[in-house]
């Protein structure tokens, strides 16, 4: 079977420093915000650029208290992209606001920004950005919106590490960014895992406070705050692949540049206009014949995926709320994206043979 992603080979590749790195943080004994988590923060601020970084227990809370943290409350509107993975919207819910869905753009499958003016209204409080599949949003328009808006810009950044937009990286172009260390991310750990990079030193210290119950000082609590922090022996493993970070990321890219070339012809393939360094946390194409794409894949044992087939505005749990809203692009991009193996050790030709039988399908 060829995979989506490739997890051991990455910890086989690196194993002796990772085992090390763990058997070292268990003979520390300090498993809770101990010496890794520090040093971790420093170093993946320094990699990123960031002024801060503190780490959490998840994405899904990353977002959750870079929000909090920014003052979002009931009542208060926030504007995100339909076409994402739940938890940013979800994320805007635990704090009683609102995620106000605006289009994408065909080409990038980030929010429009063309179409973001449209949504503000005066509830509104702060956009949020995905940086889809590795792909950064267009930064430069979103970041001039809220500008003139007054609006807050909280990047969610839980596909893009190590992806950047006109020489900035994701997570340091808004106020606050909001990372995932889920195994499976361009930057994963063996556990779940999570970070917000913030602008301010007030932000910063006001994450760390949400995610320690609260507290600033033991047993003093200012705050309902949450348990949310990475275990030390995540941070551990972190710090070794952050490392690597960059090999991982080109990895990707060559595997993405592969496919492209075999499959420009046959499908519409990932689109990079040179202002912005995708790291394809996913290789995705949109064809209208997916389907029989992905049945031909299955029968020849290659792994393929639908990331994500339902955008938000029509999931369940938002389709009353947004009865009245038709967001076309995002509707026709769900029903014809597919998402092919990628990962940085992907041989070429592991590459070449997912290409070949694809476009065998497709041209079909
Ligand atoms: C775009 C996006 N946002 C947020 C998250 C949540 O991250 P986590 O799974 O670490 O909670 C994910 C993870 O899949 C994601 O893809």
């Amino acid at each position: 079977m060829i995979p989506m992603v490739d997890l051991k080979t990455q910890y086989h590749s690196l194993k002796e420093q990772i085992d090390r790195a763990v058997l070292d943080a268990m003979e520390s004994c300090q498993f809770i915000l101990g010496p890794n988590v520090t040093a971790l923060e420093q170093e993946a601020a320094a990699y990123l650029g960031a002024s801060h970084a503190v780490t959490c227990a998840s994405g899904t809370d990353a977002l959750q208290l870079a929000i909090l943290a920014a003052g979002i409350a009931p009542g208060d509107e926030v504007i995100t992209s339909p076409f994402t993975f739940i938890a940013t919207a979800e994320a805007i819910c635990y704090a009683g606001a609102t995620p106000v869905f605006v289009d994408i753009d065909p080409k990038t499958f980030n929010i429009d920004p063309g179409l973001i003016e449209a949504a503000i209204t005066p509830r509104t409080k702060a956009v949020i950005p995905v940086h889809l599949f590795g792909q950064p949003a267009d930064m430069a328009a979103i970041g001039a919106i809220c500008e003139k808006h007054k609006l807050l810009l909280i990047e969610d950044c839980a596909q893009s590490f190590g992806a950047a937009f006109n020489g900035k990286m994701t997570g340091t172009i808004g106020q606050l960014g909001c990372f995932s260390f889920f195994p499976s991310k361009n930057l994963g750990c063996y556990g779940d895992g999570g970070m917000v990079t913030c602008a301010t030193a007030e932000l910063a210290e006001q994450v760390k406070v949400l995610r320690n119950h609260g507290s600033r000082v033991r047993y003093h609590h200012h705050v309902i705050g949450y348990n949310s922090r990475l275990d030390d022996i995540q941070a551990a493993i972190l710090r070794v692949k952050l490392k690597h970070i960059d090999e991982f990321n080109t990895g990707r890219r060559r595997v993405a540049q592969l496919y492209s070339e075999l499959l420009k012809d046959v499908a519409t393939v990932p689109f990079e206009d040179g202002k912005g360094v995708h790291v394809y946390h996913q290789y995705t194409l949109l064809s209208d014949r997916r389907d029989q794409v992905m049945a031909r894949l299955s029968e020849h044992q290659i792994a393929s995926a639908v990331y994500y087939p339902i955008p938000l505005h029509r999931q369940e749990v938002f389709a009353e709320a947004c009865a009245q809203l038709t967001l076309p692009v995002a509707e026709s991009v769900a029903s014809r994206c597919l998402s092919l193996p990628v990962y940085p050790e992907m041989p070429e030709e592991t590459v070449r043979l997912v290409a070949a039988t694809a476009k065998d399908a497709l041209a079909s």
